[in-house]
């Protein structure tokens, strides 16, 4: 019984690890692949975002244009200036990158 817990709680800590990691590079990928468009901050005032009309993910507004499958659709294929990124994101990687999106808006 008690090293069923002590795996146990090895397990969840690896699994919050990795949670952690995934967030850690969602901001290191939007940093190095995203914000040249959408900005750092979300806001999608950059000359390339103003130039092919990313939206404002930092408000309520922009944040409802958009569903998660939506935002999963458009990272993965692309979606009208943007490229489709599947060939340097995984499918984690992407999820990671929406919910990080999520947490842009202020
Ligand atoms: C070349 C500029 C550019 C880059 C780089 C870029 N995007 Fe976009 N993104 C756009 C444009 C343009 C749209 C479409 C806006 C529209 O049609 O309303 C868009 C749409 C989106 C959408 C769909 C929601 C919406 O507003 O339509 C999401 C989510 C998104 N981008 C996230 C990302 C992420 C995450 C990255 C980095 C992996 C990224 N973008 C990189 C320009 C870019």
């Amino acid at each position: 019984m008690k090293t069923k817990t002590a795996s146990f709680i090895a397990a969840a800590a690896l699994l919050g690890t990795v949670q952690l990691s995934l967030a850690d590079d969602a901001a290191a990928n939007w940093g190095k692949y995203c914000a040249s468009c959408h900005a750092k901050d979300g806001t999608g005032k950059t000359m390339m975002g103003q130039k092919s009309g990313v939206g404002d993910y930092t408000t309520a507004a922009g944040q409802s244009k958009f569903t998660d499958a939506e935002a999963i659709q458009a990272i993965t294929a692309g979606k009208g200036k943007m490229k489709s990124f599947s060939d340097r994101l995984t499918p984690e990687e992407i999820k990671a990158l929406v919910a990080y999106v999520r947490g842009l808006k202020k």
